[in-house]
């Protein structure tokens, strides 16, 4: 049966990479792979220039009539100035919570071909293979009380609160056991028991949740010794799970061990195995429209969305094939180039990528 795919560009570089990845996903739909009718939607700067809203209800209507959705990249300076409401990261926000997407699976694989590319040491970092995973839909990014207020002295005040139940605990944990079970069976949860009680409860939960998991080894790590260890000594690590705002934080940091944060996908999962589906970065405004964005990270998204929305898990190996296979010949965006290599753009990669699949 035919799958139905929701496409958000979105701002920025957003809708040069995604047209790269829907490249892919059509030569697969053209080789007979899989069956799959797009449709596209507006999301974040460009649905409020269009709409007046950086999450027009036709979009998030559109989204959960979907089996998954692809997404660019929301933001950029020209909306800065608009309140927070209407600023396009509310539409990847309102997506993620429309969708119920609780669970973000961020990836942080190092190609060998890329070793020299990271900013850290190659033997540090060779053979990284860590999976992070992302409570999405609670903590501080929602989490009322929220806001600025004026007090009587005249001084403004700002609130956010970080709060979650033991239920959104619980099933994140289990995402990530169940991950884990599928590869190192190591855990790693973090969190800032010493200092914050609502993660406290959080460890207290990962640890009760454990008990159904037996053969996982569970650790945890306070998110300042996460972000140290993670610099330090990365391999160590085989699937993190952790808050929203310090999974936003650790998986940027677990990015750069791996080049560039040009290479990564991720997914975004609800119960129900619906997903979302983008590259970790965001809209790189300052090279928006020239043409040198790296496209790979969406490409590998798009890997993610056949594996984990699409059941095509061999689709989504010929992906992941055909990019290292580009990064084999030598091909290099700006973002990932090294001496030697050859610099391409987005359009080239793209191509590449579609012509090194085709022969699979
Ligand atoms: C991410 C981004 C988003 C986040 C922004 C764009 C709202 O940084 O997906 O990591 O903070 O979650
Ligand atoms: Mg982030």
């Amino acid at each position: 049966m035919s799958k139905k795919i929701l496409v958000v560009a979105g701002d920025g570089i957003g809708p040069e990479i995604v047209a790269e990845a829907m490249k892919v996903l059509q030569a697969l739909q053209a080789d007979g792979s899989i069956a799959i009718s797009v449709e596209e939607g507006l999301i974040g700067g460009a649905a409020y220039d269009a709409a007046g809203d950086p999450l027009p209800a036709e979009t998030l209507a559109a989204a959960k009539a979907s089996d998954a959705v692809l997404l660019g990249a929301v933001g950029g300076p020209k909306w800065e100035p608009l309140h927070i409401s209407k600023r396009p990261e509310k539409g990847l926000l309102g997506l993620r919570a429309g969708l119920g997407l609780f669970a973000n699976l961020r990836p942080a694989i190092l190609y060998p071909q890329l070793a020299d590319a990271s900013t850290l040491k190659p033997e540090v970092v060779s053979g990284l293979d860590i999976m992070i995973v992302r409570e999405l839909t609670g903590g501080i990014y929602f989490g009322q009380p929220r806001g600025i207020e004026t007090l009587p002295s005249g001084e403004r005040k700002g609130v956010n609160t970080l709060v979650y139940t033991e239920s959104e605990v619980e099933r994140i944990c289990r995402v990530a056991y169940e991950i884990a079970m599928k590869r190192g069976k190591k855990v790693c949860s973090v969190d800032k028991a010493n200092v914050l009680e609502c993660t406290e409860m959080w460890r207290e939960v990962a640890i009760k949740t454990a008990a159904d998991y037996p053969e996982i080894a569970l650790s945890h790590l306070y998110v300042d010794n996460a972000a140290m260890q993670l610099v330090r000594a990365p391999k160590q690590f085989d699937v993190m799970v952790t808050t929203n705002m310090f999974g936003d934080i650790l998986s940027d940091c677990a990015a750069m061990l791996t080049g560039s944060i040009g290479m990564l996908p991720s997914a975004s999962l609800n119960a129900d195995g619906q997903g979302m589906y983008e590259p970790i970065h965001g809209s790189a405004p300052d090279i928006a429209g020239r043409g040198v964005a790296n496209p790979l990270a969406t490409i590998l998204s798009v890997a993610m969305m056949l594996r984990y929305s699409l059941d095509a898990p061999g689709a989504a190996e010929r992906i992941e094939k055909a990019v290292s296979q580009v990064l084999d010949q030598g091909l290099r965006t700006a973002d990932i180039m090294s001496a030697g290599m050859r610099q391409v753009g987005t359009v080239e990669m793209g191509d590449a990528v579609v012509a090194a699949l085709n022969e699979h």
